[in-house]
């Protein structure tokens, strides 16, 4: 019998990649998903790769008796939790819309996944570590008092899984990505940010594109090698097949605690600049990008110890940045051309 997963927020970039590898692994996959932050080119980029439609649900997971309703009607062994704001600086600015958004939509994915059985995955972030006292991080390093409201749902939620399985007896497992960047290699599936782009990759494709007319690089006067910040950037399958060694440990009773939180991250740390640099070389073009004032906010340095990650889920990052970038670039393009269509 094949085991099905529901991935909330399945028409997003990282829930998108984590249905095809789950899909691919054997599972049955049921994507809900509002569309408040996307159009349906993730979903049908999905169906294209795999060559069939997976069930779509659109629905908003705060709308607590329609989630009951998806649970009676469907036998879920695991739910992933991505459906949720993102934006950090959004969040700052509408704090109310991110906590009502991001805590009632887990606390009734939480419901109603204790009266039926469900185990959780909940996508959790390095966000919680803050600026940490010592890299790299390990899931032991102590949890920063968070920045922004959009970091604070992150460790709300956490809390709330960790509280749940201890009164309840649920499993449920939080997983920490880094900084998720990159394409599923088809080009079909990407990062679809509105607007400008917060985020450095999205601004780094936009700007070779066109779209946008020049990378500011948020300061070059760290306390790093080369004065600009440190993060681990994750490729995104490598991320989405996180997610399903940690949904195989769930639904195979594999778990050693019955609430596990994972770093899910490379280990290896990279600067600003060093990113810039690969994505000319690897793509073969020159970037307009110019050193700007600090971003406030941006810590200086983060990245994993993703031992554990490896020694429990049996999972370690694979691709390289050279092929993420390369994908980031492809995924771009791929949109260009359908715009021009
Ligand atoms: C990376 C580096 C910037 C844009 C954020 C969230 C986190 C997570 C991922 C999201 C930093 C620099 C960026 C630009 C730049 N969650 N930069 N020019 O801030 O590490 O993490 O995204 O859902 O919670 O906080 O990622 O990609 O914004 O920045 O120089 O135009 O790139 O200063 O050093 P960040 P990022």
């Amino acid at each position: 019998m094949k085991k099905t997963v529901l991935v909330s927020g399945g028409a997003g970039f990282i829930g998108s990649h984590v249905t095809v590898e789950l899909v691919q692994a054997g599972y049955d996959v049921i994507i809900a998903d509002n569309m408040s932050n996307c159009d349906t080119t993730n979903y049908e980029g999905v169906c294209a790769i795999l060559g069939y439609k997976p069930l779509f649900i659109k629905m908003d997971f705060c709308d607590a008796p329609a989630v009951e309703k998806l649970f009676a009607e469907h036998k879920i062994d695991a739910v992933i939790h991505f459906a949720a704001f993102k934006a950090v600086g959004e969040s700052v600015a509408e704090p109310l819309m991110y906590y009502k958004n991001n805590l009632d939509s887990f606390l009734n994915v939480l419901e109603a996944s204790r009266k039926s059985g469900t185990n959780v995955l909940f996508s959790s972030s390095a966000t919680v570590y803050g600026e940490p006292d010592r890299t790299p991080v390990t899931e032991q390093s102590p949890r920063k008092s968070a920045t922004s409201p959009y970091g604070n749902t992150k460790q709300m939620c956490e809390d709330f899984l960790r509280d749940c399985v201890a009164a309840y007896g649920m499993h449920g497992i939080a997983l920490r990505y880094f900084n998720p960047i990159g394409a599923h290699p088809s080009a079909l599936i990407g990062e679809l940010p509105r607007g400008v782009p917060n985020n450095l990759v999205p601004f780094i494709t936009q700007t070779a594109i066109g779209k946008r007319a020049c990378l500011s690089i948020f300061g070059d006067d760290y306390p790093t090698p080369d004065g600009t910040c440190l993060r681990d950037y994750i490729d995104v399958v490598d991320l989405a097949k996180a997610h399903v060694c940690a949904v195989s440990r769930m639904v195979e009773g594999r778990m050693e605690e019955p609430y596990e939180i994972y770093n899910i991250g490379t280990g290896r740390p990279e600067s600003v600049l060093e990113l810039v640099q690969a994505f000319e070389k690897v793509n073969g073009l020159k970037l307009n990008y110019r050193i700007a004032p600090r971003r406030p906010g941006d810590v200086t340095e983060v990245w994993a110890d993703p031992s554990l990650a490896q020694e429990k889920l049996g999972w370690k990052a694979t691709r390289t940045v050279e092929e993420t970038l390369a994908s980031a670039w492809a995924w771009e393009k791929h949109l260009a051309a359908k715009a021009a269509e």
